[in-house]
């Protein structure tokens, strides 16, 4: 770390902790750190007011941003450099919704009308008739479609699309049991296509189409991948198969062919909102400057809980059922990309990275684990997600409940309440902002996903980390291969649970 970056560090190590009470008494906190971007799919207000953030922490970040060539990083990364250094590549993302390097972003062009093509040919019954989709693919390659449909297909979708991801046959079987073979489609979405997990589950589901008389199960196939040879070589036709570049990273791969089954069951006019939603945030990320960077002030914010106040975790909570697998997708975004423990140069990095990501959907979670968030020994920073409209036709109370259950954890996280029975008592000062979107379509879900991307790199850099590789994954995978072909020893423990479980 430079000398810098150290005595930035400490400085805000340093700070007075003024409560929320404190920074609420001088008029101005909700405007000053308040934020509406309007967006093509409509406003997105982010207000980070209940956070301990203020305005010498907010200084303090942006000398730390500048020690850490913050803008020169985010340059590099909109301009197709290797900043992926573990594994010396690019990280082009954004170029697939048309943001950043001229040659990445026509290649992506050139990627998206082949997908097209096969979107549109499958519309229009050229493959014959297509029911179902069974999208087969784990991580990366399956989080963010099954996100993305999920929450914009509530009123029906174009093909009906099943995403399997676990190993465990039970997934693969609960999604045959719901499609009719004869009218079925198989996506295999893998970037590398040699994970286990999806090319087993692919013979598996080949297989089905075989034995339940469809005589060209090959023909039945599509691949979505950067390793389109790999795919051919499996036996997928070179004409089904939709690549996509290596230099954009599973988890952050929605925007690519692996985009294939939204835009299948969404239609290709709103997967272009979706992109184009995302290339909106992606320009705010590159042009706003420190705290009016809203992606880079999410990240000062998340420093200030993990490195400041040792937070261990954070927690998402979306009110909008829309968007109750959003705290899933943001686990793999979050932690697979910052969970490190070492800096880009290889040094230990000098405190804690990513923090667990975790949540789940309001009201739900109230009457399950907001206990622990009010009244608990930990302190957990919390982000709410909501829609200013319904997804819902119902009554209008539906709606207006959720919403003000919203604001009303909010206000009671920061507010608490004394009583003489400690029971009873709340301490109040608990943090939480909230991100409130004037509604959910596929442009302000590209944007919100972006805005968690761009946040997630900006927390990287600032902590001097490499957000792109995922170095962590594979010594498990590495003992489970060894398993499988035998012959390696293992612990005494793992042994045994060989041994009963019948696997030596
Ligand atoms: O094991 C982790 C991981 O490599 C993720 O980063 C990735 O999204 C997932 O596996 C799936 O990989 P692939 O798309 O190559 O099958």
């Amino acid at each position: 770390m430079s000398e810098a970056e150290t005595r930035v560090w400490n400085a805000l190590e340093n700070l007075p902790r003024p409560s929320l009470a404190d920074l609420f008494e001088n008029g101005g906190r909700v405007d000053g750190y308040s934020k509406a971007l309007d967006l093509p799919g409509g406003t997105i207000r982010f207000d980070w007011s209940k956070t301990h953030l203020d305005d010498t922490a907010v200084a303090l970040f942006d000398e730390l941003a500048a020690a850490c060539d913050f803008s020169g990083k985010r340059m590099a990364l909109f301009s197709g450099e290797a900043i992926n250094v573990t594994e010396g590549r690019a990280v082009q993302h954004t170029a697939q919704r048309g943001v950043g390097d001229e040659a990445a972003v026509d290649e992506a062009g050139v990627f998206h009308a082949r997908m097209r093509a096969l979107v549109e040919a499958i519309h229009g019954g050229a493959l014959g008739e297509v029911k179902h989709l069974i999208h087969i693919g784990i991580g990366g390659s399956a989080l963010g479609p099954a996100l993305a449909i999920d929450a914009l297909t509530r009123e029906g979708a174009m093909c009906d699309v099943h995403v399997v991801s676990n190993i465990d046959g039970c997934a693969l079987e609960a999604a045959f049991a719901k499609c009719d073979p004869q009218a079925t489609m198989i996506a295999i979405a893998s970037k590398t296509f040699t994970t286990i997990e999806t090319m087993t589950n692919a013979a598996s589901a080949l297989a089905w189409l075989g034995e339940n008389g469809v005589s060209d199960a090959y023909g039945r196939v599509i691949a979505l991948t950067s390793a389109p040879e790999k795919a051919v070589e499996w036996g997928v036709d070179e004409t089904r198969v939709l690549p996509f570049s290596e230099s954009v990273g599973g988890r952050y791969s929605l925007w690519s062919s692996i985009g294939f089954p939204v835009a299948l069951a969404i239609g290709w006019d709103e997967f272009a909102s979706f992109l184009d939603g995302a290339a909106e945030m992606d320009r705010h990320f590159l042009t706003a400057e420190g705290a009016e960077n809203m992606p880079l002030r999410a990240a000062y914010t998340d420093l200030v809980y993990t490195r400041l106040r040792g937070c261990q975790t954070r927690a998402v909570f979306a009110y909008d059922e829309r968007l109750r697998l959003f705290p899933s997708y943001l686990q793999q975004l979050e932690m697979e990309s910052n969970g490190k423990r070492v800096r880009t140069d290889g040094t230990p990095v000098s405190g804690p990275t990513a923090p667990i990501t975790w949540g789940g959907v309001g009201t739900d979670a109230q009457h399950a684990v907001f206990q622990l968030l009010h009244q608990g020994t930990v302190l957990t920073p919390v982000d709410f997600i909501a829609a200013i409209q319904p997804g819902d036709a119902l009554d209008p109370a539906h709606h207006r409940i959720l919403l003000t259950n919203c604001f009303a954890q909010g206000a009671a996280l920061m507010a608490g309440q004394d009583n003489a029975d400690p029971a009873r008592a709340y301490p109040g000062d608990r943090p939480s902002a909230t991100i409130l979107c004037d509604e959910i379509n596929p442009a302000t879900l590209g944007a919100l996903i972006a805005f968690h991307e761009h946040r997630t790199f900006a927390a990287g850099v600032l902590m001097g980390i490499n957000s792109f590789d995922q170095f962590g994954v594979e010594l498990g995978k590495q003992i489970a291969k060894s398993i499988e072909t035998g012959g390696a020893s293992f612990d005494a423990s793992t042994t045994a649970l060989l041994e009963v479980a019948g696997l030596t």
